[in-house]
Order: structure tokens, then C-alpha cells, then sequence
């Protein structure tokens, strides 16, 4: 994974380009990110051939019919094998951008510029491709790792408190399953890094992505212990679905995610009250959970038992058994899973 990291970076781009002999590019942004700064980049690759396709952002977005549309364009521009695709925004362009560029004509190469903290973090990182389908989360997709990536800080100056939280999902997740004292120096650190203090998040964002790194060197293709990343996720997903991705954004989803798994490895006696408390009280600083009802609770359950994740029918959990540790747990008891979501303890 080549990755290039700092302030004001993102002019490197043209230094790599012209390195790799590149004459074209196939951006793909969505409309903020094009509000704010196509113009800085199409500047710094003016000397480059170009053509820029815009999405609607959010997250309705990662659609079939997004991408036939990209495919559309891309064969009525004439683009061939030569060109290198350019995502240039948060999660949810560079999942579509990998996503075009794994499968159009075979696979073209592609650039990644992400503009989110949860981007940098974590998406742009790690090769993961693809769109939701018939209410189903990244249902289809595929491993596809781009060329390079180029995480300027700069971007992040433009983003809202809400998009902060988001990216801090990710991040708190990190620490949790691999570094605790990670977590509770980026609890500490809150009200700076919601400040925006570029020194600080350069170092929450290199600490984020090495451990990452790390996860997937160890486990390219996802079968064994890149799934550690999955915690939070398995009700976070279940979260955004049930709203049909408007009500909470991803980030915000897995930490309620995070907040509910939690509970459950507690009440299944996987960590004790203390450990518990501080994992709840850190996140809820950053998302309060709610309780859900009885109807919400079923059609919960019956969207995550459809997750991906699962083998044979049962939901399959990453639980914190340590502090920064956690473990995969496939027989969860299906009445500890209501229980958390009932949120009597909140
Ligand atoms: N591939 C992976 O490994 C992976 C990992 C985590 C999340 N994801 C995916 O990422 C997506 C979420 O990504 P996201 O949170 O970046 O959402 P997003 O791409 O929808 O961006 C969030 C919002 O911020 C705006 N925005 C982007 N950059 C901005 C900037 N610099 N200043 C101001 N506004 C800006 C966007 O237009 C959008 O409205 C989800 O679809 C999720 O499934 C993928
Ligand atoms: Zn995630």
C-alpha cells in the first residue's frame, strides 16, 4: 500500500502522475467535494487529459444504477485501459471509484484522494470495493487495492462536527480492538480534534491507518483476522439499514455498534463492569444509544442475521474480551442481542 500522508499534499499527485507517465484521468467526486476544491485540482492536473463525473453525495449513492451510469460515461468518453480513475472524496465516492475501477474493462488502475477523516482512516485503506443492493450494505463488491493514496489534512478544515464523529468511529474502533491506549488518548483528545488541530489528527489518522495496515498485511482477503474490524459493525450495519442509510451515518452507526456489542460481551461475562463502563462512557461522549422497540428490535435482527459476515445462520459478533483485544463469537445468544437493543441499562 503506497500511502502518502500530511499538510498540503495533494499537489504531489502531478509529481506521481507524470512519474507513471500517466496522459489521463477519470475523476469521480460528488457535488461538495466539487463545490469546494475541483478547481484546486483540476489546477494541479491541468497539464493531464480529464474527465470528471459528479455524484449526488451520500450514501444512496452506492447504487447498481450509479454505476452502470459511470460505466455509460466511461464508454461514451472512450476511456481505455491507460486511464487511471481518481477518487476524490469521502467513503462513499472512493467505494464506487474502486468499485468502477476493479471491473470496467478488467480493472483499471486508480488513485485514491480521500476528503473525509473516515476516508483517511479507514475506507481509502485496505482495498475494500463495492455498493449496497436491495438494502444491503456493501452486498456486492470486491478487493481492489489502489495505486496510491494521498490523505492531505487540508481537506479536513471544511468538515462538519458530524463528519468528525463519523471518522471517530472508526478511529475509537482501532484502538479498541488493537491499542487500548489509543482509545483513551483519542477520548482525551476530543475537544482538539474537533477543533480541527491538524497536528493532532495527523497523528490519530498515522496511528489509525498503521494499525489497520497491519490488520489487513495479515489478512488481504478477509477471511480469518482482518474480520477484528468488523466490531461495531455487525449492529451498526443492522443500524443503518433499518433507517435506510439516512437517519445515521456510518461512523455514528458503529459506535452505537460498539456501544451495544459491548454490552453484550459483558453480560456473556467477556469483560468485566469496569472495562465495560469505560468503553460506554468514552463512546457516549461522542453518540448516546437509544432504546429500540419491540418492532425495531425484530427487524433489526432479521437485517443482520442477512450480514455478510455470517456462516450458516448465525449472526456473527467481534466481541472486546481485553482491553484492545477482541475475539470473533458466532454463538451469541440471540435474547442478550434484544436485551442490548432494549437498552433498559442505558
Ligand atoms: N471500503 C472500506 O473499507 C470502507 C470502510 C469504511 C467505510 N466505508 C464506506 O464509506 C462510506 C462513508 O464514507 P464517508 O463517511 O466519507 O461518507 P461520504 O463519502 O458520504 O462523505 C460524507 C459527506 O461529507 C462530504 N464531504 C466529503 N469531503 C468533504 C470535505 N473535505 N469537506 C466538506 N464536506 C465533505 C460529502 O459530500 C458527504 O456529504 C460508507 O458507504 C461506508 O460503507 C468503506
Ligand atoms: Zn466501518
Amino acid at each position: 500500500m503506497n500511502i502518502l500522508i500530511g499538510e498540503n499534499i495533494v499537489y504531489k499527485l502531478k509529481e506521481y502522475l507524470k512519474a507513471k507517465k500517466v496522459n489521463r484521468l477519470y475523476i469521480i467526486t460528488d457535488e461538495n467535494v466539487s463545490r469546494l476544491y475541483i478547481y484546486g485540482l483540476k489546477d494541479i492536473v491541468k497539464d493531464f487529459s480529464i474527465n470528471i463525473y459528479t455524484l449526488k453525495p451520500g450514501e444512496e449513492s452506492k447504487s447498481m444504477a450509479t454505476i452502470l451510469s459511470i460505466y455509460d460515461d466511461l464508454i461514451k468518453n472512450n476511456v481505455d485501459r491507460n486511464t487511471i480513475i481518481l477518487s476524490f472524496g469521502g467513503g462513499v465516492v472512493g467505494d464506487i471509484a474502486g468499485f468502477v475501477a476493479a471491473t470496467y474493462k478488467r480493472g483499471l488502475k486508480y488513485i485514491q484522494i480521500p476528503t473525509t477523516l473516515l476516508a483517511q482512516v479507514d475506507s481509502s485503506v485496505g482495498g475494500k470495493v463495492g455498493i449496497d443492493y436491495n438494502g444491503y450494505k456493501n452486498i456486492i463488491g470486491s478487493f481492489y487495492f489502489p495505486e496510491m493514496t494521498i490523505i492531505d489534512l487540508e481537506f479536513l478544515k471544511t468538515l462538519s462536527s458530524r463528519e468528525i464523529t463519523c471518522g471517530l468511529g472508526e478511529v475509537l474502533k482501532c484502538g479498541l480492538i488493537y491499542d487500548y491506549k489509543f482509545f483513551q488518548s483519542t477520548i482525551d483528545n476530543l475537544d482538539n480534534i474537533y477543533n480541527k488541530r491538524l497536528d493532532i489528527l495527523l497523528g490519530i489518522i498515522k496511528k489509525s491507518i498503521g494499525i489497520k495496515k497491519e490488520v489487513v498485511s495479515k489478512d488481504r482477503y478477509d477471511i480469518g483476522m482482518r474480520r477484528i474490524l468488523n466490531f461495531g459493525h455487525t449492529i451498526g450495519h443492522g443500524i443503518e439499514a433499518y433507517y435506510n442509510f439516512n437517519k445515521y451515518n456510518h461512523g455514528e452507526a458503529v459506535i452505537l455498534g460498539m456501544i451495544y456489542e459491548s454490552y453484550i460481551a459483558y453480560k456473556m461475562g467477556l469483560i468485566d463492569s469496569p472495562y465495560f463502563n469505560e468503553i460506554y462512557h468514552g463512546l457516549k461522549k461522542l453518540m448516546a444509544p437509544v432504546r429500540f422497540n419491540d418492532g425495531e428490535i425484530r427487524n433489526l435482527i432479521h437485517i443482520m442475521k442477512n450480514d455478510k459476515k455470517n456462516f450458516d445462520d448465525n449472526i456473527v459478533f467481534v466481541l472486546p474480551v481485553l482491553r484492545g483485544k477482541v475475539e470473533l463469537c458466532k454463538n451469541v445468544d440471540e435474547r442478550l442481542i434484544v436485551e442490548s437493543l432494549e437498552g433498559e441499562w442505558i
